[in-house]
C-alpha cells in the first residue's frame, strides 16, 4: 500500500514504542532510573544483536583485507596519556557556587546557574573519562579509567595482530563493545548516553594513499546505512572544520541522520594520520612500525577509522522505519525494518485455538525457530495480531487454520504491502528464507497462490 502523507516522527512517540513493546527502558527504572543509561529488552537486544552481525558481516566476514578483536575495557592508564585523552578529552564547564551543579556555558543564560540562579566559576577543563580504582586501595597508583573509545584497544594491539594473521597494508581491525563518557550534555533517549557501544574499525594504510581509503570508507559507511534501509534523503555528509577536528584528526566528516531533533552524527570517518601509532610507540617504549617488503623501508602507517554507535545506530533504525498509516477507525503503527534487522523475523499465528490447528501451529513454530527468531501468538483477533507484529518490525506472519489440515498449505503475510500468499507447507521454509532475502512476494513456489491482494 502506497502512503500519501509522509509521518512526522517525534522522539515521544520512538520513546513510547521502545518503553510499551520492550526495546529499552531507562536502567534501574524501579530506583527512578539512572540519568542517560539504558536497559535494552527483549526486542531491543535482538535489535542490537542484528546490528552488530550486519555490522560484523560487512566489515569483518564478507572481506579479506580485515580482521576482528574483542580487547579489555579496562586499560593501562598509560594508554589515556600517550593517546591525548587524559590531556585533551575534556569540556569546558562552569559550576555554580551554590548547588554544585555543572554547565557548558552555552547552556547558561546571563551566566547563572540554569537550576537555582546561584553564581557560576570561571569555566574549568573536565575530563569526560570515568575514573575507577583497581585493586584493593584507593589511592592514585591504582587509578584506571573505563575507556572511552574502543579504538585505543586496536592501536595498542596493532603488533600483536600484524604478528600473528601475517596481515599486509592496507588492512583493518573491527571491534564492537562498549564505552563510557561523563557526557555533560546528555538526553534526547539513547543519541547521547553516558554508557554505550560502538562498532570502530581502524583501518592501516600506506601513507600516501590515506586520502583515497578515507574516501573509500566514506562512501562504504555511508552505502551500509542504505543498504540496511535508511532513507538516503535523511543522511547527509557533514565535513568537520578545521577548529572542530578531535586531537588526532587531520580529517574528519560525520555521517549525520535526520534525527527528529535535527541533523546530528550518527557516524565519524577520520583521518587520524600516524598520531596513536606514534605517540603509543613513544610512550610504550616498543616499536608500531611496518615492515614494507616492496620498499625495503620501515613506515608507520596511517589510519582511516570509521567509527558508529550501536545505539544511536539502533535509533536511526527506529526512527526511520517508523510509520503510521489510517487503518478504518484506527492507526496501524508499523515498523519498516530490513528483514536483517527485525528483532523478530516470523510470527506464527494459528486461526484457532482447537486441536489439531494447534498442533500444526507449533510444530511450524519449533520447526521455524531453527532459522530464526519466531513469535507465537494466539491471543485476541488476527488483526489485533497482525498490528502487534506490525509494531515491533516482524517482516512475515504465518497463518494456519482447519483448511491447513486439509491442504497442507500455509499464509504467508508480508509487513508492509499485507499481501498474502498461500503454499505448502513443505515449502514454506523455503519461501520465508527467499523472502527475508528480499524475493517478491508474489513468486511462488510449486503449488502456491496468491491470497489476498
Ligand atoms: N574513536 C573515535 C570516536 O570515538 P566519536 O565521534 O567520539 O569518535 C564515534 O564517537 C561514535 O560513537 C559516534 O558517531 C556515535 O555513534 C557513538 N557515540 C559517541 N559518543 C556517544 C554517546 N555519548 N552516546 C551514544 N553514542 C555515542
Amino acid at each position: 500500500m502506497t502512503k500519501q502523507v509522509p509521518v512526522k516522527v517525534d522522539m515521544e512517540k520512538i520513546v513510547s514504542l521502545c518503553r510499551r513493546r520492550g526495546f529499552i527502558f531507562p536502567s534501574s527504572e524501579i530506583y527512578g532510573g539512572l540519568s542517560s543509561c539504558w536497559d535494552y529488552g527483549p526486542l531491543g537486544v535482538e535489535l542490537k544483536r542484528n546490528i552488530k552481525q550486519a555490522w560484523w558481516r560487512a566489515v569483518v566476514q564478507e572481506r579479506d583485507d580485515m580482521v576482528g578483536l574483542d580487547t579489555s575495557i579496562l586499560m593501562h592508564p598509560h594508554v589515556w596519556e600517550a593517546s591525548g585523552h587524559l590531556e585533551g578529552f575534556t569540556d569546558p564547564l562552569v559550576e555554580c557556587q551554590s548547588c554544585h551543579r555543572r554547565w557548558r556555558v552555552e547552556e547558561l543564560t546571563d551566566n547563572k546557574c540554569s537550576s537555582c540562579g546561584g553564581e557560576v566559576t570561571e569555566p574549568r577543563q573536565f575530563n569526560l573519562m570515568f575514573k575507577t580504582f583497581m585493586g584493593p586501595t584507593e589511592d592514585s597508583a591504582s587509578v584506571v579509567y573505563l575507556r572511552p573509545e574502543t579504538a585505543q584497544g586496536i592501536f595498542v594491539n596493532f603488533q600483536n595482530v600484524l604478528n600473528t594473521t601475517r596481515k599486509r597494508l592496507p588492512f583493518g581491525i573491527a571491534q564492537t563493545g562498549k564505552s563510557f563518557r561523563n557526557e555533560i550534555t546528555t538526553g534526547n533517549f539513547i543519541f547521547r548516553s553516558r554508557e554505550f557501544e560502538q562498532l570502530e574499525i581502524e583501518f592501516f594504510v600506506k601513507p600516501g594513499s590515506d586520502q583515497e581509503w578515507f574516501d573509500y570508507w566514506l562512501k562504504e559507511r555511508f552505502n551500509w546505512y542504505t543498504r540496511l534501509g535508511i532513507k538516503e534523503k535523511k543522511l547527509r555528509l557533514r565535513q568537520h572544520p578545521q577548529d572542530e577536528l578531535a586531537h588526532y584528526a587531520r580529517e574528519c566528516y560525520d555521517i549525520d541522520y535526520l534525527f527528529p531533533m535535527g541533523w546530528s552524527e550518527l557516524e565519524g570517518v577520520a583521518n587520524r594520520g600516524d598520531f596513536d601509532l606514534v605517540q603509543h610507540q613513544k610512550h610504550s617504549g616498543k616499536n608500531l612500525d611496518y615492515f614494507d617488503e616492496e620498499t625495503k623501508e620501515h613506515i608507520m602507517p596511517y589510519v582511516i577509522e570509521p567509527s558508529a554507535g550501536v545505539d544511536r545506530s539502533a535509533l536511526a533504525f527506529l526512527c526511520d522505519a517508523y510509520d503510521e498509516e489510517p487503518d478504518n477507525d484506527e492507526i496501524r503503527v508499523l515498523l519498516h525494518l530490513h528483514p536483517d534487522l527485525a528483532p523478530i523475523k516470523v510470527a506464527v499465528l494459528p486461526l484457532s485455538r482447537k486441536e489439531p490447528v494447534v498442533k500444526l501451529a507449533k510444530e511450524l513454530y519449533s520447526d521455524l525457530r531453527q532459522c530464526w527468531m519466531v513469535n507465537y501468538d494466539d491471543a485476541q483477533s488476527i488483526g489485533r495480531r497482525y498490528r502487534r507484529q506490525d509494531e515491533i518490525g516482524t517482516p512475515l506472519c504465518v497463518t494456519v487454520d482447519f483448511q491447513s489440515l486439509e491442504d497442507n498449505q500455509a499464509t504467508i503475510r508480508e509487513r508492509d504491502s499485507m499481501n498474502q500468499i498461500r503454499v505448502p507447507i513443505a515449502e514454506l521454509k523455503k519461501t520465508l528464507q527467499a523472502k527475508l532475502e528480499g524475493e517478491d512476494l508474489f513468486i511462488l513456489p510449486l503449488g502456491g497462490s496468491v491470497w489476498k491482494e
